[in-house]
């Protein structure tokens, strides 16, 4: 295991009806809020109209920005950063899944400044790449998840997709971090099947993306990833067969923002390789990110995972797959075939042309991924060094 640092600062409430407490948590970051939302779902579902009544009994005015678009855009986080600074919000709070989330981040960050949320993507210029600088002032941020997925709730990561150049990367820095989150898995209630089966397939890439290819002698890490993805498993199907099970909508909830934690994830010397492989099919695609990883990992499992790890791969199996196979190749490839069929029964079976991806493209999502994916490195670290040639291959083979 390698040494490692913990930061988690995000205050959390957790648990259906916490909802309630909104206003006073409102209360304590300011006077003002920039209320952020999809353009959709949070008003189809009444949560816009509760939350707006829960912060006027609390005497907290909003603005309501309410344009954010699955994989959020750049120019649709400046217009809402522009509003907040016309409006002189104090704090930020974000309603809605990891895209509502990411990009108020992002407009907390370019609201205080006052710069194009393009300039921190874009990093420093005259180092090698991507050399990013941490993000160190934001306005407050209060989130909301109503989608159980990226974790974005109570980490300092921000996802965005700059559509000129279709450019899809992250920020990071202190200042993201939100200061409070309120988890009301009844939020979660109305999420469609289709996108709770994405929601799942982004939680589990979380967790096994750097649980494949860990460090020796991670075992408490392994325990928790090992129990949050047999959970999310589980629960997944239940959720999608009944929407508002409370029991699975709170799993879920949780094991999201404990699945991309330091918890489940920190001394394993491993990043998310597959992410930075799926980053360019939903910045060019606008393809969900939780689908795009699930076609994406039954090859990576297959060309990588199985070559190089294939012990990690058939102990996933066992703790979290119900794989009895005492080999270990046959358990790691009975691993890749119980990953499939979870995913079938979720109902993910599409390949990357039903997306319109062709073949011509690959190179030049391959060239972008070792570019932002590797920061400039010319490769994606995994369990060993992937190349542009490497994800051509992976690809090619999701066709
Ligand atoms: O757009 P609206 O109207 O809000 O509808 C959304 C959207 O269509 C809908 N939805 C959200 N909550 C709902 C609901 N529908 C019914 N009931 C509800 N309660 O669901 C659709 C998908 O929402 P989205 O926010 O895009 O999904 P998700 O939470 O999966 O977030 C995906 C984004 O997060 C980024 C991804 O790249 C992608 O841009 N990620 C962020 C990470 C982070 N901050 O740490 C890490 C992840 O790996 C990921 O990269
Ligand atoms: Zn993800």
């Amino acid at each position: 295991m390698f040494p490692f640092e913990v930061s988690f600062p995000t205050h959390i409430y957790f648990g259906v009806g916490e909802l309630n407490r909104l206003g006073q948590a409102a209360k304590t970051l300011g006077k003002k809020a920039l209320l952020v939302t999809g353009g959709n779902a949070a008003k189809r579902t009444g949560l816009l109209d509760r939350v707006q009544s829960l912060l006027q009994e609390a005497e907290v005015d909003s603005i309501l920005f309410d344009k954010i678009e699955p994989n959020p855009r750049t120019v649709t986080v400046d217009a809402g950063a522009a509003l907040a600074r016309l409006h002189a919000c104090d704090f930020v709070l974000a309603v809605g899944g990891g895209s509502v989330m990411d990009a108020s981040k992002a407009i907390a960050a370019a609201a205080k400044s006052g710069r194009a949320i393009y300039d921190y993507m874009r990093g420093n210029p005259s180092g090698t790449g991507k050399e990013l600088v941490p993000v160190q002032e934001a306005l407050p941020l209060l989130t909301v998840p109503t989608v159980a997925a990226t974790g974005s709730e109570a980490n300092n990561i921000s996802v965005l997709t700059h559509w000129d150049t279709h450019e899809k990367s992250s920020i990071n820095g202190p200042a993201l971090y939100p200061k409070m989150a309120i988890l009301d898995p009844s939020a979660t209630y109305t999420v469609p099947a289709r996108v709770t089966a994405e929601a799942c397939a982004d939680i589990f890439s979380h967790l096994f993306e750097s649980y494949l290819i860990s460090a020796e002698g991670t075992h408490v890490q392994d325990g928790i990833s090992e129990t949050l993805i047999r959970l999310v498993v589980e629960h997944s199907i239940t959720a999608i067969e009944e929407p508002d099970n409370e029991e699975a909508r709170s799993t879920l909830l949780w094991a999201s923002t404990l699945g991309i934690s330091p918890f489940a994830n920190a001394g394993r010397g491993a990043g998310m390789p597959l992410h930075g492989i799926e980053h360019p099919l939903s910045g060019i695609y606008d393809m969900a990110h939780g689908r795009g990883l699930a076609i994406l990992s039954l090859p990576y499992f297959k060309m990588v995972i199985l070559e190089d790890r294939p012990e990690r791969l058939a102990r996933m199996g066992r703790h979290c797959f119900g794989v009895t196979e005492e080999e270990e190749l046959a358990a790691a490839h009975a691993t890749i075939e119980a990953v499939q069929s979870w995913y079938e029964r979720m109902g993910i079976t599409e390949r990357l042309s039903d997306f319109g991806v062709t073949r011509d493209a690959l190179a030049g999502m391959a060239a972008e991924a070792v570019t932002i994916g590797g920061r400039g490195a010319g490769h994606l670290p995994s369990s060993r060094k992937l190349n542009a040639e490497d994800i051509v291959r992976i690809y090619e083979a999701c066709l």
